[in-house]
């Protein structure tokens, strides 16, 4: 697997604050990484680099080993706690909006079969989720968790490389969890995608990643709170990466497998051909 990204050096500032301190790390691509630590910490600033809406003070930051872009793009996509969905547009427009900023960014609307191939996707992406019945209704009919299935569908529609979740499920009420759980696996599964997501529920954390990451204060200044940056303080594998592998490795072979067998059917056709003829 190759990295996707990778940070050295990582410091961020806001004034004499220090929010995030030498942060170093280098994601491959498909982890599933979960992002947990306390409140002020860093870890949503940490997302809004990734995603390019800040920068760094210091350090880089690579995606594919070059540097990382300074404004949002199409291959990343962000997920927030609070639904980001217009409530004024029914489920369909709503997911069809992604597609018509992303293909037509100044008109902002897209036309004929143009428009014909974003609907279809975005019916596509609207079964996947589970809000295919629902398409024609508002974003204020729904409940909070096909609010939340909205937004993930308005992002992944874009088909991002990589996912970012901010608290994701923070809102939801927990019984709603599970669900959205198998979810976004199935989603990152299928789309392929290197997922970045921070928790507030340490155990939702090591349930759903492959890698868990602390954001953590390892120095703390009373005098002054605001000298100190989190850093990386835990960065465990998780089990869930082995059957990621496993899964990866089963795929490879399968294809060589496919191969092998295609050239031998091909090689019997034409010793059956030689024989008879
Ligand atoms: N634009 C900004 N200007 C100044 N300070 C900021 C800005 N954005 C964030 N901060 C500060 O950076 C620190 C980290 O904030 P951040 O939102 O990244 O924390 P967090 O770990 O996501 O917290 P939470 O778990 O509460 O969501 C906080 O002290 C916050 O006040
Ligand atoms: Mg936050």
């Amino acid at each position: 697997m190759t990295n996707i990204l990778e940070a050295r050096g990582l410091w961020k500032e806001y004034g004499d604050v220090v929010v995030l301190e030498n942060i170093n790390l280098t994601v491959r691509e498909r982890e599933f990484v979960t992002i947990v630590g306390a409140s002020g910490c860093g870890k949503t600033t940490f997302l809004r680099m990734l995603l390019g809406e800040e920068a760094p003070t210091r350090g880089t930051f690579l995606l594919d080993a070059k540097p990382l872009p300074n404004e949002p793009g199409p291959d990343r996509g962000i997920v927030f706690q609070r639904y980001s969905v217009f409530p004024h547009l029914t489920v369909l427009q709503n997911v069809m909006l992604g597609l018509d900023f992303a293909g037509a960014p100044f008109v902002g609307k897209l036309f004929g079969s143009a428009r014909r191939r974003a609907r279809d996707k975005a019916l596509g992406i609207l079964n996947e989720v589970g809000l295919y019945e629902a398409r024609d209704k508002y974003a204020t009919q729904l409940s909070g968790g096909m609010q939340q299935r909205l937004s993930i569908a308005q992002s992944v529609i874009r088909e991002p490389r990589i996912l970012l979740l901010d608290e994701p499920f923070g809102a939801l009420d927990p019984g709603i969890s599970a669900d959205m759980h198998k979810l976004i696996l199935r989603l990152w599964e299928e789309h392929k995608m290197t997922v970045f997501m921070i928790t507030h529920d340490i155990k939702e954390g090591f349930e759903l990643g492959t890698r868990l990451l602390v954001f953590d204060k390892t120095r703390l200044d009373a005098q002054a709170p605001g000298s100190f940056g989190a850093r990386i303080t835990y960065d465990i594998p998780l089990k869930r990466a082995d059957q990621l592998l496993l899964k990866q490795v089963q795929e490879q072979t399968r294809r060589t497998d496919e191969f092998v067998h295609a050239t031998q059917a091909g090689e019997a056709v034409e010793n059956a051909q030689q024989a008879s003829g």
